[in-house]
């Protein structure tokens, strides 16, 4: 198994950056992103999982500009985790993540970073480990 992270260029930190990242995200305004450092190439391999958080009531810019970068190249085995603080699901924003994929993804997982589902997160693993 292998943990990648994905970054963007831009600083998003404090209080600036964070409204930074609330216009950018109103304004779908694309950011750049450093380069995915990957020890093979993507779709080399078995199966992804995907974490995108939630911005501004959407899926980050940051996740759906990688998408638009490598969603294509990803495996039909691909899982997303969309995560945020609200304590609701955002099951109806998968769909946005999987316009990017050649499939649909396999499932998703919505985790409110604040008050985690142990018994929904221990159920997707199970998923995913069965998939
Ligand atoms: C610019 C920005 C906008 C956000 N908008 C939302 C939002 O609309 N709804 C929500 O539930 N969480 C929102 N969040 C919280 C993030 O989804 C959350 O920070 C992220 O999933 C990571 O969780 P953590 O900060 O607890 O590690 C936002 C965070 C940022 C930085």
């Amino acid at each position: 198994m292998e943990l990648v992270e994905y970054r963007e260029t831009k600083d998003r930190s404090g209080v600036r950056g964070y409204l930074s990242a609330c216009v950018d995200t109103i304004l779908r305004r694309t950011p750049v992103l450093q380069p995915l450092e990957t020890s093979r190439p993507l779709g080399e391999y078995d199966a992804v999982l995907l974490q995108v958080p939630i911005w501004v009531e959407a899926p980050a810019i940051v996740g759906t500009a990688l998408l638009d970068q490598v969603g294509g190249l990803l495996p039909t085995d691909t899982w997303f985790v969309v995560t945020h603080q609200a304590k609701a699901s955002y099951e109806k924003k998968i769909p946005r993540l999987d316009r990017f994929l050649k499939t649909p993804s396999r499932g998703f997982l919505s985790v409110c970073t604040e008050a985690p589902d142990q018994a929904a997160m221990k159920a997707f693993a199970e998923q995913i480990g069965h998939g």
